[in-house]
Formats: C-alpha cells, structure tokens, sequence
C-alpha cells in the first residue's frame, strides 16, 4: 500500500506508477534506511513522542528486518522506494505499533539523511582505495628511484627522470584526491532529520541526539535548506571526477608506454586481453576503459548539477534522480581503483628500455646550456648556443654524446667534463630541491606521500 493511500480514491495508473518509482535503484540504501529509521526511533521513545516499549518494538523488529534482508529472507520489491519498502515491512510485522515511526518525520528529511549516511561510507571506502593504489605506486617508485627514463613536455622528450619520479606524481595526484575526498565527508557528514518535508515539525525532537546516535559531528541549519541541499553529493561527484581525471591520465601513458614503440612497460597477461582476429595483439584493455569511463564519471557530474539548477525551495521530486549519478560514480571509481592497484602490481617495467630510450632527443641539452651557465655565460645565451649545437647535431646526424670536443668548442667554452655532465644520471643527481628526481630527493618526497595518504 502506498504511504499517501489516504488522500486518494483511485488507483495510480500502471506506467505514472513504475515511472514514479525509485525502489530499482534506491534499494542499495536499505542499511542506510533502517540505521535512520532506528535512531528517530530510539529519539521519539526517549522523548516520549512515542511510547518506549513501542519504540523499542520497533527499532528490534527493524534489526529483524535488516537481517532478513541481509540473508536474503526478506527481498526487497514491490515498493514506491526503499523507505516505503522499510515502512511496510514493519508495519505487516508488527501492525499498527509499526505506522508510529514516521512521527516527526518526512521522506524528504529521511532520504537525504539516507544519502548522507551511504556517501559517508563511499567517501570512506574510496579513500582506503586511493591510499592502497597511493601506496602501490610509492612501492614501486621506492624500487626505481634509479631507474632513468625520459620526462617529455608535449609527448617530446623534454628532460632526464626517474620511473620513481614519474610514478609519485600520480601518487601526488591521489593524495589529492584523498584529501578532496576527505573535505567532501566533512560536508556529507551533517545530519539532516528532523527538518520535516521542509519546515520541520512541532514534536518536541532531539535532533541532537539523533545526530548523536548516528554518529554525525554536526546537524543541518535551515530545515528548508536541509531537504533540499544535494551540495554534498556534487562535492562528492566532483572529487570522483577528479580522481577520474588522474586514472584517465595514468591510463593514457600507460597506454602509450606499453605499445610496441614504446616497450617501457608490459603488462601481465592477467590485466591484458587479445584480438580475436589478430593473434599477435596483446591490448590495454583495463586502461582504455578507465579513460573511457572517465566520461560516464563527468556525465554523473553534469547531471546532478543539471537537476538541481531550477529547483525552487524545498523538495521536488526531480531529486529523486540524484541517486543513479551518485551511485553510477562510485561503482565506477571503486572499480577502476581495483583494477588499477592490481595492474600496476604485476606491470613490468623495462629499465634497459627506458635508460636507452632517455639517450634520444637530446634530453640532456638543458644539461650542456647549465654547463656553459656554470663557466659564467647567461642563462639566455647557453641556451642560444646549445640550440645551435642540437642544429649541427641534426645536421650532422651526431649525438651530443658523439660530437668531438673540438665540435663542441664551436659553440662555446666546453672542456672535457662535458661528457661527464651530459649524462642522464648526472643530470637527475644534480636535481636535489625538493620535489626533484635525485634519489635521496625521491626518499623524501616517497616518505612525505606515505605519510600524507595515511594522515589525510
Ligand atoms: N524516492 C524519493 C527520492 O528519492 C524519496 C522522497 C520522496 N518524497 C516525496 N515528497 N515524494 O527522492
């Protein structure tokens, strides 16, 4: 039976009906639902709203119903949504005590406190998934801090690095997100109940306490604001966003470094699939995928901004569609992070390959013009003159390393120990600042990301 059976005289029509319902996608909030269910219970019992043995019938028949769920006695359908669902479930358990519990309460209350209370939990679940994927790459990155790759600009190659440089960017990147993810949860976590259907309600509540029972630090201010606020959610859609973004970029070099050009990195068989036509192909599929579903993630995004920006004060039952979006993001991000942290444990990177491939595009030009800017010549003109140098060299089809020192006095003042300077390890040992690619830079940037992925 519906909640609002009473005002009606006829039956809704079948399509307005299934359309109208949420119950498909909202079931996920069950636990969030009946936790909720049972603190405004345990309120209005200590309050005397309700009687205290009927309160505490209810809040036990709602464990009940909880665990008949969980074991899958009790299956969740035929419901406007899961609060209807929860609602009718206890009063076909225990009667008319049950119709008690919605005293001093609205959906709209009730729903966004449900929504608080699952995102409270996502935004948790996603963080320990960024910390352990955070703490995957400064692992590998700790086993390569001498590992020499080219750095590009412009997909070029630009500079020198190290594979342990590379990887704790993104490392940087998911300590960002954890912290994104962090300030969204410290939004989510306001408790909503007892806001009503939007002016709250004139039983003498404990808001508080509710808050209290829940384990919420803090409850929402204006009750209109309260049932209609769904800023929490966006915040948590655009850190998912975000994270996307990075696993997407990841993804793409990933992409890149394993293809047959490249050859930086294989990956396993178990993180790889084939061709069914093409019986060489051994393709990227998981990354592809991560940066292709970082476009549903940003879809997520943009629709919950998109239902919410005409909304008139308080509840409108376009709010209902903030759920799929909020959900779709999580799954998705979850997923990728699974994925991700399990490939990049069994990647094999290609040290030779990445040493030889730093030789090429005169990656250590930069290193020949802070030569001459060492022997006293201006920064600008070191660097005049080392172009000319890469001109002759393109010329000339020579290396910087292969050109004789008499070649490289035509363009400046350079001895003997620009041989030695040239080379890629001397030009990462020289980078020493903080945030630089010199291994004992990278020891302390590796433990300074471990110690912010385990505080934030
Ligand atoms: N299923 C609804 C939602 O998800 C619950 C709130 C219903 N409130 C209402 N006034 N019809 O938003």
């Amino acid at each position: 039976m519906k909640l609002w059976h009473g005002r009606f005289q006829h039956e809704v029509n079948k399509a307005a009906d299934s359309f109208n319902s949420s119950l498909s996608f909202d079931k996920r909030l069950y636990r969030c639902d009946i936790e909720g269910s049972k603190a405004h219970c345990t309120m209005l019992g200590e309050r005397g709203i309700i009687p205290k043995s009927d309160a505490e019938l209810i809040v036990k028949t709602l464990d009940e119903v909880l665990a008949d769920i969980e074991s899958e006695k009790c299956v969740i359908c035929d419901a406007e949504d899961i609060h209807s669902f929860v609602e009718n479930e206890l009063v076909s358990r225990i009667g008319a005590t049950g119709k008690k519990l919605h005293t001093g309460r609205s959906r709209n209350d009730q729903v966004a406190l449900d929504l608080r209370l699952y995102l409270r939990d996502a935004a948790d679940d996603l963080i320990s998934l960024l910390r352990a994927f955070a703490l995957t790459l400064t692992d590998i990155a700790e086993r390569n801090l001498d590992t020499v790759m080219p750095a590009f600009t412009h997909l070029q190659k630009a500079q020198p690095t190290t594979l342990a440089h590379h990887l704790a960017a993104y490392a940087e990147m998911l300590c960002r997100d954890i912290s994104r993810f962090t300030e969204a949860k410290r939004r989510i976590n306001v408790m909503p109940l007892g806001s009503g259907a939007c002016t709250s309600t004139p039983y003498p509540i404990d808001r508080s306490r509710v808050a209290e029972l829940l384990g919420f630090p803090a409850v929402t201010g204006n009750s209109m604001d309260a049932v209609s606020d769904r800023d929490f959610a966006l915040d948590f859609l655009y850190a998912c966003s975000v994270a996307m973004m990075h696993l997407s970029r990841f993804s793409e070099e990933i992409i890149i470094w394993s293809s047959d050009d490249y050859k930086y990195v294989e990956l396993s068989d178990g993180y790889s699939t084939g061709s069914s036509i093409m019986p060489q192909k051994k393709n990227p599929d998981m990354n592809e995928l991560i940066r292709g579903k970082t476009g549903r993630t940003y879809g997520d995004l943009m629709t919950l901004l998109t239902v919410m920006k005409g909304i008139p004060l308080a509840y409108d039952k376009d709010m209902q569609e903030d759920k799929e979006c909020v959900f779709d993001a999580y799954d998705t991000l979850r997923a990728c992070l699974v994925v991700f942290d399990g490939l990049m444990k069994e990647a094999v990177f290609d040290k030779k390959r990445l040493r030889e491939c730093t030789e090429g595009g005169f990656t250590s030009a930069t290193e020949c013009a802070d030569y001459l800017v060492g022997k006293g010549v201006p920064f600008r003109d070191a660097h005049a003159a080392v172009g000319g140098l890469v001109i002759y060299c393109i010329k000339s089809g020579k290396t910087l390393k292969t050109l004789s020192l008499e070649e490289y006095r035509r363009f400046g003042d350079f001895d003997e120990d620009i041989y030695a300077a040239i080379e890629p390890e001397t030009a990462i040992l020289r980078r020493k600042a903080d945030g630089a690619p010199s291994p004992d830079a990278m020891k302390k940037e590796i433990a300074d990301i471990r110690r912010r992925v385990s505080v934030n």
